[in-house]
């Protein structure tokens, strides 16, 4: 059974799974150069597992922005980083608008687009927010994989979309490959001005 609102599993269950996929985090750090004094977004961060390395790696000096669109995932995530002086937990659909944050160095959102209405509209609002060196760094569910974990094979989304979506906006695939867990990631670079 699968629901894009994730209404078919609790959030100790979401923050379970991340657990489980923890492992391709620091890929993810390595390929952003997200280092110490940076600015996050955070689209979609649900339990915050993730949220917290980020917010690690980046320490005092720097800031994560998790924007989150559900009421539920937020109240969830504001608990888990309740000692955590470095993120930023704000309430919005990234498909119908990024709230007011300064621009991001790192833009995060993994296995995130499968759940929205309109992955091309997310890609759309993070265009208008970041600049040409931010990073943007999708992951997601491949349908390639043998949907031994994670959505059905159905619901997941194609990385050739992506690319398409990506590169009408504005971006350029700096790069991308598979990752254990059946997973695929993209690395976007704004170029269009
Ligand atoms: C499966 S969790 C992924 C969490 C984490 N990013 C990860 O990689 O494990 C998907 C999260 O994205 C959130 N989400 C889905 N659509 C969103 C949107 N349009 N704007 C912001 N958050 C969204 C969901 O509420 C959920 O918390």
């Amino acid at each position: 059974m699968f629901a894009k609102d994730l209404s078919f599993i609790g959030w100790d269950e979401v923050k379970r799974r991340q657990l489980d996929r923890l492992s391709l985090v620091p890929q993810w750090i390595e390929l952003t150069n997200l280092s110490a004094g940076m600015t996050v977004m955070d689209i979609g961060p649900g339990p915050g597992v993730f949220t917290r390395k980020y917010a690690t790696v980046v320490g005092k000096r720097g800031k994560v922005y998790s924007i989150e669109k559900s009421p539920l995932a937020l109240e969830f995530l504001q608990n888990e980083v309740k000692n955590v002086d470095n993120v930023d937990v704000r309430l919005a659909d990234a498909e119908h608008g990024l709230v007011d944050v300064p621009q991001p160095d790192v833009v995060f959102v993994t296995d995130v687009l499968h759940h929205t209405d309109s992955p091309r509209d997310v890609l759309e609002n993070i265009f208008g927010l970041v600049h040409s060196t931010s990073k943007v760094l999708i992951a997601e569910y491949d349908p390639e994989g043998d949907g031994k974990t994670g959505p059905p094979l159905e619901h997941r989304l194609d990385a050739k979309h992506f690319i398409k979506w990506a590169t009408d906006v504005g971006f350029s695939v700096e790069s991308t490959s598979t990752q254990d867990y059946e997973h695929y990631y993209l690395l976007l670079r704004r170029t269009k001005l």
